[in-house]
């Protein structure tokens, strides 16, 4: 793949669907070895267009719109950086020889749906999983959890960052549980997954990179385990490297392989994993780029985004960690548009410390707006300066004096 002068004739053309913090990374990632990006998004100004040569605005779940947007721009890759997308019609896309999709269209459909995922990692690759059962009403979703018992796990089969998930301790739970995944369900209203809670010691994200290589075939490279914390659903620490028993991890590389040959295609995988002792478990997989891998901004040579740019690009990649570090979430804590930020000199001025923030034009209660990063001579460091760090950056009203 040759790459091109970005808005000539020539130009290496890459569209990414979803524009968020994570796309923003990735379209920089791409702009520094001079690829032509359109960033697409359903609001505007997502952090994403901000750095982007074009946008879009559309809603990237109607197909006909996705169609007709792939038609008008002719990108030579499509990148998606979210889950709701009108997959079917990547898929469609992909088939017509329009783009490629990465890692594949296949990738992105099933994994979209946590039963398109599930059903191929436990049944078809037989990969360790938590018991699972679906549902697809609340009397279906109470023999589903007689069969797997308490405490278990409610969630819709399409969401993300926690939504509409809760965890059942007792039979008094599951009617309200129900209503809450209906409400924070993306797009099926009404079909469940319900997963045996797994009482791991800690949990992981295995960065996992399906590159070429010199021969022309495909390589995978692991990044060090990213261990992270999630609150809610929603990643608020994350910091690499994890360390892991060597059978533990040798378990985790096997499991990431598994999935992510069967997924194929060129890209990044973040593959979800719970471990206990020398025990893991596949839990899920994200065809991307991954929010807990906002770590590498800091920790690798190369971040997980510039790993995700070179290996679309057919680029050689380099995993190689180089330092401890941490991440600590900046959330928007105040519903409101255009909002400032305090602190943010005084969090540089952490040792070894960076903020990041995404320029999202409007701020929520528990939206990720920023993240603070951190290097230190072990983990324990770089979390205690990482989150030291993100506490002292304070959203703002805008009109709120200085
Ligand atoms: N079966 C389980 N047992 C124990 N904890 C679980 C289980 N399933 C999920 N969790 C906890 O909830 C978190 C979020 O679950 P999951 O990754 O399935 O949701 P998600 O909505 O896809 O989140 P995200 O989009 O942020 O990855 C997990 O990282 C883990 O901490
Ligand atoms: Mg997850």
């Amino acid at each position: 793949m040759r790459i091109g002068t970005p808005l000539s004739s020539s130009a290496t053309r890459v569209m990414l669907l979803g524009s968020g913090e994570l796309g923003k990374e990735v379209v920089i990632a791409l702009q520094r070895l001079g690829v032509e990006v359109i960033a697409v998004d359903r609001y505007a100004n997502a952090p994403g267009m901000q750095v982007a040569h074009r946008s879009h605005v559309i809603n990237m779940a109607d197909a006909a719109a996705l169609r007709a947007l792939v038609e008008a721009e002719r990108p030579h890759l499509i990148v998606p950086e979210i889950e709701a997308i009108a997959t079917e019609e990547l898929l469609r896309i992909e088939a017509d020889g329009l783009a490629e999709v990465i890692p594949t269209a296949r990738a992105a459909n099933l994994t979209m749906n946590r039963e398109g995922i599930r059903r191929l990692a436990a049944e078809t690759l037989g990969l360790p999983t938590s018991p699972y059962r679906f549902a697809d009403s609340l009397d279906e979703l109470q023999a589903a959890i007689d069969e797997i018992g308490y405490p278990c796990l409610v969630k819709p089969v399409m969401s993300s960052s926690g939504k509409g998930q809760s965890t059942l301790r007792t039979g008094a739970d599951v009617a309200a549980a129900w209503e809450y995944a209906a409400s924070g369900s993306r797009v099926n209203q009404g079909r469940v997954i319900v997963e045996g809670f797994i009482d791991f010691d800690y949990e992981i994200t295995l960065l996992t990179v399906r590159a070429q290589g010199k021969s022309g075939e495909v390589e995978t490279h692991f990044c060090e385990p990213v261990g992270h914390i999630q609150v809610k659903g929603d990643y608020v620490e994350s910091w690499q490297p994890q360390l892991m028993h060597a059978a533990a991890l040798q378990k985790a590389r096997d499991i990431a392989r598994a999935v992510t040959d069967n997924l194929g295609g060129r890209g990044l995988y973040g593959v979800e994993l719970f471990v206990k002792g020398e025990q893991v478990w596949f839990s899920e997989v994200s065809p991307r780029p991954h929010d807990t891998g906002l770590v590498t901004l800091m920790s690798q040579r190369f971040s997980e985004f510039e790993l995700h740019a070179r290996a679309i690009l057919k680029l050689p990649v380099d995993t190689q960690m180089r330092e401890p570090a941490a991440s600590a979430v900046i959330y928007g804590d105040m519903d409101e548009a255009g909002i400032a930020f305090d602190g943010v000199a005084a969090a540089l001025a952490v040792p070894r410390a960076d903020v990041k923030l995404f320029g999202k034009p409007e701020a929520f209660m528990r939206r990720r707006m920023g993240v603070a990063l951190a290097a230190g001579p072990d983990v324990g460091i770089a979390r205690e300066r990482a989150k030291h760090a993100a506490n002292l950056v304070k959203p703002v009203k805008s009109q709120q004096d200085e």
